[in-house]
């Protein structure tokens, strides 16, 4: 099943209009649409040639090229379990397990919601908090399976209560 979101064009238009339309600045103008939906969606590509005045294919060409920037569909939260050593050690596995069993992914993959993005990464630098999972910017130590579980719902609710206003 294909993954969609709402795209607010009119936010998209903003961008490109804070960079003038300049195609040199197509990088910025991803990042920045990254930034919002934490991947740049299909179907703005073409807005882009068109505004821009730029190839497909050089589109495509920064977003292979540029690790933060994706075409594929992400969710608004990305979830990073850390699996390096000291976290391993604390049950990191355990706590990827839980996280993957409450969202019906798999390590890598995305909710159909679009909510979640699930993610092994390598030590993220605070392993005496370990086992630590990051939340986009956000960062959270002494975890274990229900705490995560518990932290997920609560990002949920967020989202819930953000989209109900
Ligand atoms: S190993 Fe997880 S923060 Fe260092």
């Amino acid at each position: 099943m294909e993954k969609t979101i709402d795209i607010d064009f009119k936010e998209i238009d903003a961008i490109i209009n804070r960079y003038s339309g300049n195609p040199e600045a197509l990088l910025m103008i991803m990042q920045d649409i990254s930034d919002i939906y934490n991947y740049v969606p299909r179907e703005v590509i073409p807005v882009l040639k068109e505004r821009l005045g730029v190839k497909e294919s050089l589109i495509y060409s920064v977003a292979t090229f540029y690790k933060t920037i994706s075409l594929e569909p992400r969710g608004r939260f990305i979830v990073n379990v850390c699996t390096g050593t000291a976290c391993h050690v604390r049950g990191a596995s355990r706590v990827m397990d839980a996280l993957s069993e409450k969202l019906h992914v798999k390590e890598g993959e995305t909710t159909d919601d679009l909510l979640f993005t699930l993610q092994a990464v390598r030590c993220v630098g605070c392993c005496a908090s370990g086992p630590v999972v990051t939340v986009n910017q956000e960062t959270y130590g002494g975890m274990d399976s229900s705490k995560a579980v518990k932290l997920i719902e609560n990002y949920k609710e967020l989202r819930n209560r953000v989209t109900a206003q």
